[in-house]
């Protein structure tokens, strides 16, 4: 069990991963995204995922050089993650937006690339990409999101490589059971979006029972069972406060019967796209 904001996670090729990073969907190029980035780093997060959609990779670029320059950390100390569109996945299309997210965040490499989506007939061919990418010494690890198990089944038949990581949607109203069973059971990582369910479950009385208890946050007490639960976690602010708050979940424990309550409040409820029915 993870015990302080660094402590990471070995994949299965042994790259390690920081169980705890900043998410920076929805959120456009300019200071509030720089600082948000360079404060986190400060703060001792090593962990960013950004995505070539969310069209703000050159300020997560500069809130990394920032954040390094300030908090004295080294490049190799940090976990970036970036992921290609789908518009992009293709063999050549793949390897193409590849360096064009690198030129972006003014980086040499990334540590995770992933397909944000399982496009029918288009995810095996940038899966293709990403396995060239990965023997090439580009990117320390590769892997997918939003990857329903017939994904991940089709595409490994054909693969060389499986995947390290399946990033998804994943907090106490979808709780992944037959995902995160597979992943378990394949030795890929799981990795929680949208772990807040985007702020929507913080007011929910039961986790407010449970934060009470602790004397902590609803944020805490969700982002503490994505741990406890094994599975990596991204939560997104841009607020110093809670970029601080969501971090400090290493100095408690939720209990078993805590951790089976939250685990039932499973609904297959979902904030973001189904994977099996997506037009994008
Ligand atoms: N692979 C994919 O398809 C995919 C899809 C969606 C997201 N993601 C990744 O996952 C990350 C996290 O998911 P997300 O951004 O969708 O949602 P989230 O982390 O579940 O929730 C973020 C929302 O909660 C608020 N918030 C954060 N901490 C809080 C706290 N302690 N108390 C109260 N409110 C709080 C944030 O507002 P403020 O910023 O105002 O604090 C924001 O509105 C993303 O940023 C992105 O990197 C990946």
């Amino acid at each position: 069990m993870s015990k302080n904001l660094q402590d990471r996670t070995a994949l299965y090729n042994g790259v390690q991963m920081p169980w705890f990073g900043l998410g920076v969907f929805k959120v456009e190029e300019g200071p509030e995204l720089v600082n948000a980035v360079s404060f986190a780093i400060k703060h001792g997060y090593r962990s960013i995922d950004t995505a070539a959609i969310y069209a703000n990779e050159e300020g997560v670029g500069e809130g990394i050089r920032k954040g390094m320059k300030e908090a004295g950390v080294s490049r190799e100390d940090l976990f970036i993650t970036s992921k290609v569109w789908n518009s992009d996945l293709g063999y050549e299309s793949t390897l193409a937006a590849y360096e064009t997210s690198l030129k972006k965040l003014g980086l040499d490499y990334l540590d995770l690339y992933l397909i944000h989506w399982p496009v029918e007939g288009k995810y095996k061919e940038a899966w293709r990409a990403l396995e060239h990418l990965y023997k090439q010494g580009k990117v320390r690890a590769i892997g997918v999101s939003n990857f329903q198990v017939h994904h991940l089944e089709d595409l490994v038949r054909n693969a060389e490589i499986k995947p390290m990581i399946n990033q998804v949607e994943y907090h106490p109203r979808l709780t992944q059971s037959k995902v995160k069973s597979y992943c378990e059971e394949n030795g890929i990582q799981l990795e929680a979006w949208s772990p807040l369910m985007q702020g929507q479950l913080l007011e929910n009385a039961d986790l407010r029972e449970i934060a009470d208890k602790h004397g902590k946050s609803t944020a805490q007490v969700i982002l503490r069972w994505d741990l406890q639960n094994g599975v990596i976690t991204i939560p997104k602010s841009t607020k110093e406060h809670r970029i601080t708050e969501n971090a400090d979940i290493f100095d408690f424990e939720l209990s078993k019967e805590e951790m089976e309550k939250i685990n039932s409040m499973n609904q297959n409820i979902r904030v973001g796209p189904d994977p099996d029915n997506f037009d994008f």
